[in-house]
């Protein structure tokens, strides 16, 4: 088939937020790539954007921020949308799924499916909160663990004992938020028959799109393996697009069912408000000479694999050519998320590094997790700025630039004969073109940048090898011609760099007053700048990223990890339940324990072990020495001396490390769950026994 145009769209992000480097490596770098490239490849493109403003993660945030709904959506849309833009993500229009557009659009699209009886109708019985009146989702509801017995276990999962678990397993369920007891109550809801469609996705994606990345027809393969069956698509919600039927009061669509819509919808509004340049937008939605790409992150790929081509296959819409989806980028070693704050937030980042954002764009798809989840390091930031940007890319133009300013007064010299390295130079340049542009149109934009840096190199390497600062001394016509190359190089780099770095490219083309009809197409020449061309003024295209920038980054991230341990310690108080009784016991039983106090004579860590100390005690008897394995808690054992505490004086005496321990000191879990010696408040006589 051949197509006349692509459709890109990228995951529509939940506005309960701003946008991360995880977003941004994963989606937004990745799709303004390619559609940046594909643009100046001459080809008629659309790329859709927006914000996912429905669903359960922008109501958490609503009471977490204690706002109202509309009021976090209309702060994260405006935020997001003024990031991307700054960021030069290219988007043809970026709207939101709470525009009248959309609702109607939504709206209508599961009316005509519900109307072509494209959904089967159930009725279940679900979780309810017969004092709010509000039906629960799964991590909505707690309760008993039926494993462990824990107390606030979650209705999908017990976080004491880790087991996965229903809301109907869980003993004594109620309301997370409310602490009200759940009661069941019938709800009839609308499912999407995925089963019915199974054989047809079998063989469209397995058979069909064997050329989709191994991740997403891997993770497709293993669905479709395990057998599809109907899906819900509306939800019991106050906060969503109201289900268009009757008998459907209080019912919203399931927000991933509205969301991918978002795409047409969106594509609705631009070509409404410029026909003229985008046509209509059935052309790009229904025509089958166009292609559709979703770029998104692989926890999106049932959804844009499965479920949306279903509902595009039943309203008879155009299907996805390609969904090249990456993998996770982790932070700093830990996975990056939003309600823990690790991260680093493209507004954040746009105020801390000012005109820097193709520093970001550049490392970010250096690193980019194609095949596999990859880690952003500061200190990775930092070396590929100052070795990569810097010292090869910026130090080639800037040489070049300054060069030819100092011998020809800033105009492009005279190409002279080429020599036979100049020759084998300038053809690995002309081959680039096709290189970078296979790897592209593969979707490799890792490797399709590298390509464009190596190119830099090469000049960079031409320079080192040619020394036109000591040829001008004795040759100025070779001192031309190097120079006259190097340009065209610098020219090239400037086109071979504009899908990645837009700014840096728009720059160096100032730089070199490139003309404006210098494109894509001309990649690879070496005559792009004319002898006599008239440079512009020279500015560094890089500057060097010193340390304290990257420290204060990492001393923000070591707070933030600070701030998260203390509030998963109190988290964890917060949900603490003691043991359950241990059966029952009686006096002489515990008798045959004897307990006795003693003061702390000494207390010192045992040479070569991580986790005892050595107690040296006054029992009232003599004297005896005691191991303990509480050294983690104590990395000051000397404030135990002078304490009294409890020790069972009766224990058979053990060797550890080469030291008899003489019996066991008594201690208890303190409130961050370190364990702690128990300590006699009033003053007793050493030896008293305890009972
Ligand atoms: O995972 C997410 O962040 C979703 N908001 C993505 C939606 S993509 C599309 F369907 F809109
Ligand atoms: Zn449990």
């Amino acid at each position: 088939m051949a197509f006349n145009r692509t459709l890109i769209t990228s995951a529509l992000p939940y506005a309960n937020g701003p946008v991360h480097i995880g977003h941004l490596a994963g989606v937004y770098v990745p799709a303004d790539i390619y559609a940046r490239y594909l643009r100046l490849r001459g080809q008629e493109v659309l790329f859709v954007g927006g914000s996912d403003e429905h669903g359960v993660p922008v109501t958490i945030r609503a009471r977490k921020e204690g706002i109202t709904t509309q009021q976090v959506v209309d702060r994260y849309h405006e935020l997001i949308k003024r990031s991307f833009e700054e960021f030069g993500i290219s988007f043809d229009v970026y709207s939101r799924t709470t525009s009248k557009t959309h609702h109607q659009f939504a709206a209508d699209y599961f009316r005509k499916m519900y109307d072509a009886g494209q959904f089967l109708e159930e009725v279940s019985e679900e979780f309810y909160d017969p004092q709010t009146g509000h039906f629960l989702t799964d991590r909505n509801i707690r309760g008993e663990c039926p494993r462990c017995h824990a107390q606030g276990a979650y209705g999908d999962q017990c976080e004491k004992c880790g087991a996965t678990l229903s809301p109907d397993e869980l003993i004594n369920p109620y309301n997370a938020e409310t602490g009200n007891p759940l009661t069941k109550k019938e709800t009839k809801h609308w499912y999407l028959p995925l089963n019915d469609y199974q054989p047809w996705l079998e063989d469209w994606i397995l058979n069909q799109h064997k050329e989709w990345r191994p991740n997403v027809y891997g993770q497709c393969k293993s669905w479709l393996d395990g057998g599809l069956k109907p899906r819900a698509v509306t939800r019991d919600l106050d906060w969503g697009i109201p289900v268009p039927v009757e008998g459907a009061e209080g019912k919203v669509l399931y927000v991933w069912f509205d969301a991918p819509i978002g795409y047409i919808s969106n594509t609705i509004e631009l070509c409404e408000a410029q026909p003229e340049k985008f046509g209509n937008w059935e052309k790009w939605w229904k025509q089958n000479d166009t292609r559709m790409i979703h770029f998104i992150g692989k926890d999106n790929i049932v959804f844009h694999c499965i479920v949306f081509p279903s509902m595009l296959k039943a309203q008879g819409y155009n299907l996805p050519d390609n969904v090249p989806s990456n993998e996770f980028l982790n932070l700093e070693g830990d996975k990056i998320s939003t309600s823990r704050n690790w991260a680093v937030w493209l507004n954040e980042y746009l105020v801390d590094f000012p005109g820097k954002q193709d520093v970001l764009r550049y490392v970010l798809t250096a690193n980019a997790p194609e095949t596999k989840d990859n880690d952003f390091t500061w200190a990775d930031f930092q070396a590929r700025n100052n070795n990569e940007l810097v010292a090869i890319y910026g130090n080639f133009i800037n040489r070049a630039l300054v060069l030819t300013n100092k011998y020809f007064e800033g105009r492009v010299p005279a190409c002279g004969e080429w020599t036979e390295y100049d020759k084998e130079v300038m053809a690995q340049i002309t081959g680039y073109k096709s290189q970078i542009e296979s790897l592209l149109d593969d979707f490799r934009f890792r490797d399709a940048q590298r390509e464009a840096m190596n190119l830099a190199r090469i000049g960079n390497k031409y320079l080192a090898d040619t020394e036109p600062w000591k040829l001008a001394k004795t040759d100025m016509a070779r001192t031309a011609t190097v120079l006259n190359l190097s340009l065209q190089i610098a020219a090239n780099l400037a086109i071979a760099f504009e899908p990645f770095l837009p700014f840096s490219s728009e720059k160096l083309r100032n730089m070199l007053v490139l003309d404006n009809t210098i494109g894509w197409d001309d990649l690879g020449r070496i005559d792009l700048l004319e002898e006599g061309h008239q440079l512009g003024e020279v500015s560094l295209l890089f500057e060097k990223i010193e340390d304290d920038a990257i420290q204060a980054q990492l001393d923000r991230l070591a707070r933030i990890k600070a701030e998260n341990e203390k509030a998963a310690q109190a988290e964890a108080l917060k949900n603490w339940q003691p043991n359950a009784i241990k059966e029952l016991t009686n006096i002489d039983e515990f008798g045959k324990n004897d307990i006795r106090v003693a003061t702390v004579l000494e207390c010192t860590p045992v040479k070569k072990s991580e986790r005892l100390l050595q107690f040296k005690l006054d029992d009232g008897m003599g004297g005896r020495t005691i191991l303990s394995g509480i050294a983690q808690s104590y990395p000051d054992p000397s404030v135990l001396v002078g304490k009294q505490v409890l020790f069972i004086a009766n224990f058979p005496p053990r060797k550890m490390m080469g030291i008899e321990s003489q019996g066991m000191i008594l201690s208890a879990e303190d409130a961050d769950g370190k364990l702690v010696v128990t300590t006699v408040s009033a003053p007793v006589k050493n030896g008293t026994q305890v009972g």
